[in-house]
């Protein structure tokens, strides 16, 4: 049962806006990505906004994306669901995601990729500072074409805990971030063009104002969460100490006054390597050979995206 206080502040949240933050300063552009150019990338394929029947005005996206695939796939849907609204970046190392609450009329896309088959551990930590307060989430799993697992259930679990009523599930594939021959490429334009159609369902199901809990694969318990460490290291003769990689990394594992260094710290995220504007950053060689190695058996053959309602 609720508190009265809580009570209170629920309503308050009904009657006011409905999404709000504490500051701003984390509403982000995931400006550390716009060397993807992403924008340009994505223009040939956008919708126009809210086309379909049921799509709110503007969808929240809480994004964690250290490489730009999955906030990819998480504005394709928005952008067929009414619109990228504020967007999340739980990639930011230093805010204050407790100040992030919704309220019921909010919809929100919440996506994250699959490490080890997981939810990234400190997208866990971040999500559980937010408060859901009744909002719908659509939870989106991005993978680089080996398999996502447990992902979308642990993302259900974390979401209905802190509030979300969690009413869809996407399972979608980008480039592997690790060994990039993998998903090369993707999400493709017939990507985006199936993440329209699974828009187009989710919006009739949001129409019928059906919050049901979808159908989501994976286990509980859930696999353990072992990720094996890979840590960037630097080429000293190429860094010229800008310190873009300590300021994009999301757990500051990267001193800004020395950034030839990579803390224990480190989660392997491999966004260091892909803001390097020197190409100074890269996984030792071998490690990387050996990963690839493992991973061709697995990943080879094109995986498909997947809608869970
Ligand atoms: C530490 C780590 C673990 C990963 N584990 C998986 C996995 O279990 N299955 C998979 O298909 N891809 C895996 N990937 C690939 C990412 O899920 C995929 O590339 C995703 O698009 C990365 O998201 P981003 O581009 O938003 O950073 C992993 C990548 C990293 C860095
Ligand atoms: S982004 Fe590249 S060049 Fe800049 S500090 Fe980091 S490693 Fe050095
Ligand atoms: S140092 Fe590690 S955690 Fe930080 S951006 Fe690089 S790979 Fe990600």
């Amino acid at each position: 049962m609720k508190s009265k206080s809580k009570q209170t502040e629920n309503m308050k949240y009904t009657h006011s806006i409905c999404f709000s933050t504490g500051f701003a300063g984390y509403i982000l552009a995931l400006g550390a990505l716009s060397a993807y150019n992403e924008k340009k990338r994505l223009s040939t394929f956008l919708p126009n906004r809210g086309q379909f029947k049921g799509a709110n005005l503007s969808m929240k996206l809480i994004v964690f994306s250290p490489t730009g695939g999955t906030h990819r796939v998480a504005v394709q849907l928005a952008q067929s669901l009414g619109g990228v609204g504020q967007t999340i970046d739980l990639c930011c190392a230093d805010a204050d995601f407790s100040a992030v609450s919704f309220c019921a009329d909010d919809q929100c896309i919440v996506a994250v990729p699959a490490f080890a088959g997981r939810v990234p551990a400190i997208a866990v930590t971040r999500l559980r500072q937010i408060q859901g307060h009744g909002a719908a989430a659509i939870l989106v799993a991005v993978y680089g074409n080996r398999a996502f697992e447990d992902t979308l259930v642990e993302l259900h679990d974390v979401l209905t805990e802190q509030g979300f009523q969690c009413v869809a599930g996407v399972g979608a594939i980008a480039e592997h971030s690790i060994a990039r021959q993998y998903g090369a490429g993707r999400p493709n334009a017939k990507d985006l063009e199936q993440l329209t159609a699974f828009a187009q369902q989710i919006a009739d199901k949001l129409a019928r104002h059906d919050h049901s809990a979808p159908a989501l694969p994976g286990n509980r318990p859930y696999r353990p969460y072992a990720p094996s460490p890979m840590h960037p290291q630097t080429d000293a003769e190429q860094c010229t100490n800008c310190g873009t990689c300590a300021r994009a990394c999301p757990v500051g594992a990267i001193p800004l006054d020395a950034p030839q260094q990579t803390l224990e710290t480190c989660i392997s995220c491999m966004r260091c390597i892909r803001v390097c504007p020197e190409q100074a950053r890269a996984l030792p060689a071998a490690l990387l050979a050996g990963i690839t190695q493992k991973l061709q058996p697995v990943c080879s053959q094109p995986k498909q995206n997947e809608l869970f309602l």
